[in-house]
């Protein structure tokens, strides 16, 4: 775990991530990704496709445009339901986003509330603009879609997605087609979505610009269930904590078959399963630091009927946060568009006509990235980031011991043959030490050192970042073991 302080700079200085344009003072809710940022997150992306297109033979990656004309976005219900409550100062004119407004006074939160209901709290906890003082005027719903105006004239209103889900379902019925008319259809985009949050704030926690990874299945709800294997999970223990108990959260450890006697469908609960295997067995978080959240009606999205939050435990951010969710959205976004582009969508599979159901595995890819980098960096008596080795943006570093007699040479050579099968990285500068922990702090699990010994046939040392243990390994197989060490085949310890 890592305090905000840390993480950023960790980010900075190790080149993870940053503010956009900070050479002119930043620029709010926007940041860039530097070299090691960009291989952790298309890493962590590429482990969200395998995972999560591997659950069934019909579900797909595709991609679509991030400028979006108003009609699909009147006909989902963001051009008139896609909003924050806006509070803005009578007297110096700041903006604060009300429920914002309201937690960093109750240390509770507040979402789904009207701007009425905002009002009388403000009026009730006799709230002043945290800036100046003033008084605060009556509140209102902020859009936040960024609007654009496309062509020479810009009369054709458009905005920027502000979720990738909109793209899938505008290519549902041509995919459908093209994939033999088959139900669960998983169609997935990762990609870019813009939201002009009224505060963006905590790292990449609230952006204006930001990364989804997004698979919509396309599904027949009386038949789902018999496509997915329930009874293989019906005993695992998921974290949960219920909606009605949200003055005091406490995850319960229940065991799947819980979740579908209290009336979730089961469906659903075997994607909870599918989604904590992700966070706990892949990228190996602490199960503790692990919950999904239940949103009751007033908190959950306009268009979902179920809804639970994937939330993290992070120092950084001060507790469990966001960073995906599992949505039932229904027929809402089909139906919407069938409606105001009067097109049918409906599907005929099994004799049944029907317009597809959707249930939507939604997640953040900056906040998962930031999770990460706050959940596994380790600052003690060596700073250590320790990465799934699968998603370390460099699997090993490779080092002379000193930079004379022969040895740079031969570790350029062994760098070269290991550099076309890993992500490898060669090191001369400083000592071995300093380049040691260098590597630890990007969280390189292995390096490869040259010594006078390889020079003699007999080998070279290969270190493991976690227990900084040594052994001796034969250079014409070094790059097989490492191999074996990054596919989890073989354990550190048991190549002695
Ligand atoms: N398609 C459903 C959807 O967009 P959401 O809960 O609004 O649902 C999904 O967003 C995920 O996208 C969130 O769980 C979060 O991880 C990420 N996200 C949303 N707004 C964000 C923002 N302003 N900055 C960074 N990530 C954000």
């Amino acid at each position: 775990m890592a305090s905000y302080d840390d993480v950023m700079s960790l980010s900075v200085r190790r080149g993870f991530l940053w503010p956009a344009a900070d050479l002119y003072g930043g620029f709010a809710g926007f940041y860039d990704y530097g070299h090691n940022g960009a291989l952790l997150r298309r890493r962590w992306e590429d482990l969200w496709i395998e995972t999560f297109l591997g659950l069934d033979e019909n579900y797909y990656l595709i991609d679509s445009t991030t400028i979006l004309p108003e009609a699909p976005l009147k006909a989902s219900g963001h051009v008139d339901h896609f909003s924050d409550v806006l509070v803005t100062c009578t007297k110096c004119g700041e903006s604060y986003r009300g429920d914002h407004l309201l937690e960093s006074v109750t240390h509770e939160e507040h979402e789904g509330l009207s701007p009425e209901d905002i009002d009388a709290k403000v009026r009730e906890l006799r709230i002043r603009c945290p800036r100046c003082k003033g008084e605060l005027g009556p509140s209102r719903p902020f859009n936040m879609m960024f609007p654009l105006g496309v062509g020479p004239t810009g009369k054709d209103r458009a905005y920027l997605r502000p979720e990738t889900a909109q793209g899938v379902y505008l290519n549902f019925k041509r995919e459908f087609e093209a994939l033999r008319r088959r139900l669960p259809l998983g169609l997935a985009i990762v990609g870019r979505a813009y939201r002009n949050e009224i505060s963006p704030r905590q790292g990449t926690y609230r952006m204006r610009e930001f990364l989804q990874a997004e698979l919509q299945i396309f599904m027949d709800p009386e038949t789902f269930a018999d496509r997915v294997d329930f009874a293989s999970v019906a005993d695992v223990a998921v974290r949960v904590c219920w909606a009605a108990e949200k003055s005091k959260p406490e995850a319960h450890d229940l065991p799947a078959k819980a979740l579908v006697e209290r009336g979730l469908p089961s469906w659903y609960v075997y994607h909870l399963v599918q989604v904590q295997r992700f966070y706990l067995d892949r990228l190996q978080l602490p199960r503790e630091r692990f919950r999904f959240a239940e949103l009751d009606e007033r908190e959950r999205a306009f268009y979902n009927r179920v809804h639970f939050d994937i939330q993290v435990d992070q120092e950084s951010l001060g507790g469990f946060k966001e960073v995906g969710g599992v949505h039932y959205r229904t027929d809402h976004d089909l139906s919407g568009h069938a409606s105001m582009s009067r097109e049918n969508l409906a599907v005929t599979v099994d004799g049944r006509k029907i317009v597809p159901h959707v249930l939507e595995l939604s997640f953040g890819v900056d906040r998962n990235v930031w999770a990460l980098l706050d959940l596994d960096f380790v600052k003690a008596d060596r700073s250590v980031l320790r990465l799934p080795p699968r998603l370390a943006p460099v699997a090993v570093g490779v080092f002379p011991l000193v930079n004379k007699d022969g040895l740079p040479e031969k570790a350029e050579s062994v760098h070269r043959e290991l550099r076309a099968r890993f992500a490898a990285f060669r090191d001369e500068s400083g000592s071995i030490g300093k380049r040691y922990a260098r590597m630890d702090e990007i969280g390189t699990p292995f390096c490869v050192t040259i010594d006078h010994p390889t020079l003699e046939g007999e080998g070279v040392t290969l270190r493991e970042r976690d227990t900084q243990k040594q052994v001796r390994v034969r250079e014409a197989d070094v790059a097989a073991t490492l191999d074996r060490l990054l596919r989890g085949e073989i354990r550190f310890d048991t190549i002695a």
